[in-house]
């Protein structure tokens, strides 16, 4: 408990400058040609596993509390806001400097790769929990909708991961260790949710 304090004094607004840390480091790495043989593909890669982590980061939240008893839940928002940086940093680099602003391309790409397909599913169920992310927001939609409306990050993580599954040719164990990460957290809300509809 006395731990869970030390870390509840931390302003939430640094979470913005340290969890961009890395972004800052990989541009500067891929410009300066330091990210290996294709800098590019190495921007583009690194920016969607940190997505990726950022996303798993934020369902960690609720079972730290209800599990861990360690209430970090005022950082969620902010975690959840660079999150979504890291999916759009990754998405500009590959309409930017991968396709080049190509649209008919990236067109192909949406609709004939379907790790595409599902990687741009999870960017657009990301988007209104992006836009939605403030108190404004809340306000105006009113909580108990606000909260619904943010139940789509579960199928955005769930898309994320199978995307990375998708992308690559054969059964590599790091995107299986966080499609499994991620099944197990989903499994677990789903689980607390059919016992709260149960004692209703
Ligand atoms: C929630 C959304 C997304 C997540 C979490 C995500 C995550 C990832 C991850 C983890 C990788 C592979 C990293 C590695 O190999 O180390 C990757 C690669 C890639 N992603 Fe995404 N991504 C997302 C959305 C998108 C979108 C919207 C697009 C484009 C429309 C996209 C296009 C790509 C491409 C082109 C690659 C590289 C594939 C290759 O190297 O052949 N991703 N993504």
């Amino acid at each position: 408990m006395a731990q869970s304090k030390v870390w509840t004094r931390l302003p939430s607004w640094l979470i913005y400058p340290v969890g961009m840390i890395p972004a800052v480091y990989l541009f500067y790495a891929a410009f300066t040609n330091q990210l290996g043989a294709d800098p590019l593909d190495a921007l583009e890669n690194e920016l969607g596993e940190w997505a990726l982590k950022f996303l798993v980061l934020g369902l960690l939240f609720t079972p730290l509390l209800k599990i861990g008893r360690v209430n970090l839940v005022k950082y969620r928002r902010a975690i959840g806001l660079v999150a979504f940086a890291y999916v759009f940093l990754h998405l500009a680099v590959y309409v930017a400097l991968d396709r080049q602003f190509g649209w008919w391309e990236i067109w192909g790409d949406i609709v004939k790769r379907p790790y595409i397909t599902i990687g741009m599913a999870a960017f657009i169920l990301l988007l209104p929990l992006a836009i939605t992310s403030n108190n404004a927001s809340i306000k105006q939609l009113g909580t108990a909708a606000w909260r619904n409306l943010h139940k789509l990050a579960y199928p955005a993580v769930l898309f994320g991961a199978l995307h990375y599954v998708l992308l690559k040719k054969t059964w590599e164990p790091e995107p299986l260790v966080y499609l499994a990460i991620i099944l197990v957290l989903l499994g677990w809300r789903f689980l607390q949710f059919k016992r709260a509809v149960k004692n209703a």
